[in-house]
């Protein structure tokens, strides 16, 4: 079964061990290691030629700057058509990662010293970002329902009463596999435009859903575009995170004047391979990407399968977005049960409390992988639990 999974890509996780990435070069070979949200899976064709052409003509020098480059009126066509978000070239910004898009904009667009509302659990490189922008972060736990996470919106409110004027939403949710609705984004607009308040929204992972439909923070409609900015990036979903480049949209042309005073080391480090890879994927890869999105529906429904026949349906829910699995590892008794299934189960996952309040009990795996090892880390996770729970 699994086997039949993967064949539709030339690929085996030999091949993603001899990339030589951090995916597979922290553990040891006894060690699966499921933690870097990097995919088991070959780049796209249209990708690969562009960077082994950009190789042959030693295109490795300084990039091109942006506005000659062509390549934000890909991203502005691509986020406008595929993504739902209506852009012009002209509101697109580059930058080598989208930390430091939340970095930047915390920064210039809100109040000095204004905290910034973190719903939790969440991609844990948020808290350094707004460390780095010297802010607090004010957690706000999300509701855990039985139908999934969702928004904690009093919660939220509350706190911008307080003071806060950020709220940096990551839709959809890292590691809650989440896709925030409509109704739920358009009544977070509402309460944080009365509060005068910013939106950062991290839309990264939106090409990487299960059918649910999506729809940017910033196209709900109202005032959202213009108290928001939006970060997007071809790199999780086309899987070339090492070629740093990633786009920002600011859709409030108010601030277009304050990003332009950023000095070149605040936004420097795009490079040149990035950019291009970039363009392949937003202009040439949906091929690629339905052929990936088959491919990780397959392992999504696989882990349930797997833990329902251990026994343990309740330690996964599908995910709506995202190759991340968020699994309820409760019943071990531990905050941080990673370090204990890395210990006695030799099955890497990232630690569920390393994404903010809400996250201890749980954590975070990667089914971006071959099926087999999912079979493996399940079997092995799932004897931990049956086990530790008789
Ligand atoms: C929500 C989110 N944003 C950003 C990133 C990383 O993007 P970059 O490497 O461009 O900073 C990730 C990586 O997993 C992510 O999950």
């Amino acid at each position: 079964m699994s086997d039949a999974r993967y064949a539709d890509f030339d690929w085996d996780v030999a091949r993603s061990r001899a990339r030589g990435t951090k995916r597979w070069s922290v553990y040891g070979p006894d060690v699966l290691d499921l933690t870097v949200a990097e995919m088991d899976l070959p780049i796209a064709p249209p990708i690969a030629t562009a960077l082994a052409d950009a190789v042959r003509r030693e295109t490795v020098g300084y990039p091109v700057p942006a506005p000659l480059s062509g390549l934000p009126e890909i991203a502005a066509e691509w986020l406008s058509g595929t993504h739902g978000l209506a852009a012009e070239a002209g509101e697109i910004r580059l930058l080598p990662e989208l930390m430091r898009g939340i970095t930047h904009s915390i920064r210039l667009f809100t109040p000095a010293g204004s905290p910034v509302v973190v719903p939790t659990p969440t991609y844990r490189s948020f808290f350094g970002a707004v460390e780095l922008a010297d802010r607090a972060a004010v957690e706000v736990p999300m509701l855990r329902e039985d139908d999934g996470y969702r928004l904690d919106l009093d919660a939220i409110d509350a706190e911008l009463g307080r003071g806060a004027r950020t709220v940096l939403l990551c839709h959809p949710a890292n590691p809650v596999g989440r896709v925030f609705t409509p109704r739920e984004l358009t009544e977070l607009a509402e309460l944080v435009e009365r509060h005068g308040a910013r939106v950062i929204s991290d839309e990264i992972h939106a090409p990487l859903r299960y059918g649910t439909p999506f729809t940017p923070y910033a196209a709900v409609g109202g005032t959202a575009r213009n108290h928001s900015v939006t970060l997007f990036s071809a790199t999780k979903a086309w899987n070339i995170p090492g070629l740093r480049c990633g786009f920002l949209a600011l859709t409030n042309p108010a601030d277009h004047a304050k990003w332009a005073k950023l000095p070149g080391a605040a936004t420097g480090g795009i490079s040149p391979l990035g950019m291009l890879g970039s363009a392949a994927a937003f202009g040439h890869g949906a091929d690629w990407l339905r052929q990936a999105l088959r491919f990780l529906s397959g392992n999504r429904a696989l882990l349930g399968e797997l833990f329902t026949a251990a026994g343990l349906p309740e330690l996964y829910t599908a995910p709506e977005a995202t190759y991340l699995a968020w699994l309820d590892l409760r019943a071990l008794g531990v905050a941080d049960p990673a370090a204990v299934v890395l210990e006695k189960t030799g099955v890497a996952t990232t630690p569920g409390p390393d994404h903010g309040r809400g996250g201890d009990g749980f954590v975070r795996l990667n089914f971006a992988t071959a099926p087999d090892v999912l079979e493996d880390a399940v079997t092995r996770i799932a004897k931990l639990v049956a086990t530790g729970r008789a």
